[in-house]
């Protein structure tokens, strides 16, 4: 199935986009929907297959967003598919304790040797939020240091921006953050060690957790500078202060292990004290962890004094979702990894060929299966530099990708995906509707 030409017609997802304006601001139930950062309207999405997505007027795309990283074996895949309707019959939801949500744990904790003892939550928000107060509790600190470019959710906290300099406290990345809150997040250039250093220097026994994507992947994507992540190591473990590896975008995904594997700082003292998750680990379903050194964890209600609850923790559909999905990958990982490593590359390196060949300026970034094309000469090492790439002309690629039936993350600043059921056919098909995409952007 090769994309459509001429462009797709889309009256229904036009008059459904009406509809949801009635109802939701913007028309969406979270901003990364919309594509007010690229123009043009957002396709509804009536299902989908494997690699494509099927929308409201039955036009098909190439999926390169799936789920914001979620699918990494595909959409509908029919082990998971066939784990969730299983367990709806057994009833969605019972609010008390099933055998699944240990069974999920002893694979997450196979995978993930740092994470000793966890507790599922909803959602990626809710785990790094959770992390938070607990590394708060367990230090009994006040401030966090994150860095510019990172997403962590839409906690208080975890929303402030840059600040511009160690010395300077951050400001609310949102209305409604009140600056008292704000206040406690330092927010630092990412792959800069030495700022981190000052920040200790000038917050002495104050900081209480540095939390991070180990590869950024809310920035675009922007891998670690070598040496990055075992310098974080060694400067919060001498202050005292935790390290939370933010895994939700990248567990599962660069590797089985996550970041913390693909760069060997997944047990023993290079690893960090507490570890999010989300996304893959919940098979597509709304499921996301916060673990660590049993220690800490231990600290959490009912055992001590952290209060944290959810009445849908640990949903029984949520976690069928999540195990069938660990369950392909631990059996198949040996196959899955090279794979999408070698299909990644074809398509990111083909489409940035593509790229090179019309003229335009590209720098593309890629761990495995994730990977980002920034419309600048870059070199690409932190937001900063992100920020330089130029929107409009990613506006415009995207708009002439998607009308070639090629779906992207609408935003400059969002990593692209693929999973296991993206193939030679998908990549011939991208790189052919770059090739067309990319004289529309030189053209201007
Ligand atoms: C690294 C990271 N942390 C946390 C979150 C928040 O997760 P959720 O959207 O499930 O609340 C995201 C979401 O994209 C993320 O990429």
């Amino acid at each position: 199935m090769s994309p459509q030409f001429p462009a797709p017609v889309r009256t229904r997802s036009q008059a459904l986009q009406q509809r949801a304006e009635r109802f939701f601001p913007g028309g969406v139930n979270s901003p990364v929907r919309a594509f007010r950062a690229v123009g043009g309207a957002p396709p509804f999405v009536e299902r989908a297959e494997g690699a494509w997505l099927t929308d409201a007027d039955r036009n098909r795309y190439i999926d390169y967003f799936g789920s914001w990283g979620s699918m990494i074996l595909g959409h509908a895949f029919p082990r998971v598919v066939e784990a969730i309707e299983r367990a709806a019959r057994n009833s969605p939801s019972f609010g008390a304790s099933t055998a699944a949500e240990a069974d999920l744990a002893e694979r997450i904790t196979a995978c993930y040797p740092a994470i000793e003892k966890l507790r599922f939550v909803s959602s990626g928000t809710e785990a790094t939020m959770s992390a938070i107060r607990l590394a708060r509790a367990a230090t009994g600190r006040k401030i966090i240091v994150k860095f510019e470019g990172c997403y962590h959710g839409h906690s208080d906290g975890l929303l402030v921006k840059a600040g511009s300099g160690v010395a300077t406290f951050g400001i609310p990345g949102s209305a409604g953050v009140p600056e008292e809150i704000a206040r406690l997040t330092l927010a630092l250039p990412f792959n800069d060690l030495s700022a981190v250093e000052a920040a200790f220097a000038a917050h002495p026994g104050e900081i209480a957790a540095v939390i991070l994507e180990p590869i950024v992947g809310n920035a675009g994507c922007i891998p670690p500078a070598p040496g990055y992540l075992a310098g974080l190591r060694a400067l919060t473990a001498r202050e005292g202060a935790l390290l939370i590896a933010d895994e939700v975008m990248t567990g599962f995904r660069v590797a089985l292990g996550g970041a913390l594997e693909l760069y060997g700082i997944d047990a023993g003292p290079a690893a960090p004290d507490l570890v999010t998750l989300g996304k893959i680990v919940g098979g597509g379903l709304p499921v996301g962890v916060f673990g660590g050194k049993r220690a800490l964890m231990d600290l959490l209600a009912p055992l001590g004094p952290v209060y944290q609850a959810g009445t849908l923790s640990g949903n029984p559909l949520a976690m069928a979702a999540g195990i069938a999905t660990l369950t392909y990958l631990q059996d198949h990982a040996a196959q899955v990894y090279p794979y999408l490593e070698a299909t990644a590359k074809a398509v990111a390196e083909g489409v940035a060929a593509e790229a090179a060949q019309a003229g335009v300026s590209l720098t593309l970034n890629r761990v495995g299966a994730m990977w980002t094309w920034f419309f600048t000469p870059g070199p690409v090492t932190d937001y900063a530099q992100a920020a330089r790439s130029d929107k409009t002309a990613f506006g415009r690629f995207h708009r002439a990708m998607l009308l070639a039936g090629v779906w992207l993350p609408p935003s400059q600043f969002e990593a692209a995906f693929l999973g296991t059921a993206h193939g030679d056919e998908e990549t011939a098909a991208t790189i052919a509707a770059a090739r067309e995409a990319f004289r529309v952007v030189a053209a201007g």
